[in-house]
């Protein structure tokens, strides 16, 4: 099994190129279902996660390739079947974004459970509840969700419980192809649903409010062909951002979309970043001195992004001060702070809150990656430390991350992959 050896203290200088983002390819190539044209994606990162979308779509019958310029070319002419598998949909739960769109196009689908995860239960009833709004039948049988329609989709007006990121997708992508209107309130406003939505627009979507809480769809009977370049991850800006804080060094981000990074940006100005924002680049600067510890309560979107949490923890171990990160969106995402402990942090956990404060120094010790973001705090904490830091289990980090030791390598870092 792969580790990562990382020798902190170095400080990290250099650019960085950012990836697409993981969170709208995955929807994206999702919605590539939609349509019996080709769809011509770029920008989309090399991820295991990626990888898994690709092997879910090929499962369904469609044909994936990638031309030369890296371009991903999907045809979903000729599907052969609506049954997302268990293997598939058990490593990875954003294999249920395939639901509305097989939803749309056949009137059927079949997706595997996707069972409880590392970051707490995560369930998927809003997005049943908007399949059964739109006139699905859903039923659960041998582990498989299986929904059905008599006549296909028709448009609705639903209201998320609780405002979901998935399920705000899984019911854009079904409306789109349905029969009349849907307004879909409360939902989500995160950057990767208006790139999804662009995506949409450009097969010939009628949809609007994207960046609002309140989307209307008017159902088209037909999608086409497009292309269409996935957006900056901002959540891999963030982590880099925080690891040229953490250790105290200078790094400028391209391709970046600061305007994606909003909060993110105004935390590291608190805790004393000096943060320059520039067409497509950001720097991050830190070589005045110690950062401040900071609070922040994760919130959906334009709130703190619960992705960037774990990564502020680690910043805040070695800061200047005491910080509390509460965490609202996910139940047991606090896991990288025992890990912390481990490596001479000073952080109490109290229910949803682990409060922290700020060492000079911390020390670099074995430790364990429980999910993805939580993978990347200790790649930034391993950084900051003194000595050696071993992170097991970074096949988490594989899923979200493109090259991450590389692009940390580019820029100064000592790490290492490594196998046992
Ligand atoms: C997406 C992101 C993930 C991010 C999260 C929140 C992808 C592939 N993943 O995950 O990186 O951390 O948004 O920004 O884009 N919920 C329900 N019922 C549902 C659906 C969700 O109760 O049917 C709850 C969840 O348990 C959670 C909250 O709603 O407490 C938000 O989850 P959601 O926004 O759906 O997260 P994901 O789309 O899974």
């Amino acid at each position: 099994m792969d580790y990562f050896r990382i020798r902190g203290g170095t400080p990290l200088q250099g650019n960085i190129r950012i990836s697409g983002a993981k969170n709208a390819a995955l929807p994206i190539l999702a919605a590539t279902l939609l349509t019996r044209d080709v769809s011509s994606l770029s920008n989309v990162p090399h991820l295991n996660d990626v990888t898994t979308m690709v092997e879910l779509l090929g499962a369904l019958g469609a044909e994936v390739s990638v031309d030369e310029t890296t371009m991903l070319q999907v045809s979903a002419a000729a599907l052969t079947n609506q049954r997302a598998p268990y293997e598939l949909v058990k490593t990875m739960r954003a294999s249920i974004l395939v639901m509305g769109p097989l939803l749309a196009r056949f009137g059927a689908a079949e997706v595997s459970f996707p069972g409880g995860c590392a970051i707490g239960s995560r369930p998927v009833d809003l997005h049943l509840k908007g399949f059964e709004a739109m006139g699905a039948e859903i039923d659960v049988r041998d582990g498989y969700i299986v929904a059905t329609t008599r006549d296909g989709l028709v448009g609705c007006d639903f209201t998320f419980e609780t405002v979901t990121v998935g399920g705000t997708e899984n019911l854009l992508m079904a409306a789109v192809l349905a029969d009349g209107r849907t307004i879909l309130r409360n939902a989500a406003r995160e950057p990767e649903i208006t790139d999804l939505v662009c995506f949409l627009r450009g097969m010939g979507a009628d949809i609007a409010g994207d960046g609002s809480s309140t989307l209307t769809i008017n159902g088209v009977s037909e999608l086409k062909a497009s292309h269409y370049r996935v957006m900056p991850d901002r959540i891999e800006a963030g982590t880099f951002l925080v690891a040229a804080a953490a250790t105290r060094g200078r790094i400028t981000l391209e391709g970046a979309n600061a305007e994606h990074l909003g909060v993110v940006v105004d935390k590291l100005r608190d805790a004393g970043v000096s943060v320059l924002v520039e067409e497509g680049r950001i720097t991050a600067d830190m070589r005045s001195g110690r950062p401040k510890a900071v609070d922040l309560i994760t919130a959906p979107y334009p709130g703190f992004p619960t992705d960037m949490q774990a990564q502020f923890t680690a910043l805040n171990v070695i800061a200047e001060g005491e910080g509390q990160i509460t965490e609202t969106i996910f139940e047991n995402r606090l896991m990288q702070a025992r890990e912390m402990s481990r490596m001479g942090a000073d952080i109490k956990i109290d229910g949803r809150t682990v409060i922290i404060r700020g060492r000079e120094q911390i020390n670099g010790a074995p430790v364990m990656a429980s999910d993805l973001r939580a993978s990347a705090s200790l790649v930034i904490a391993g950084l900051a430390a003194v000595g050696e830091t071993d992170i097991d289990r970074i096949y988490h980090i594989d899923r979200g991350y493109e090259r991450i030791e590389e692009k940390l390598q580019s820029v100064g870092a000592n790490i290492v992959r490594k196998s046992r």
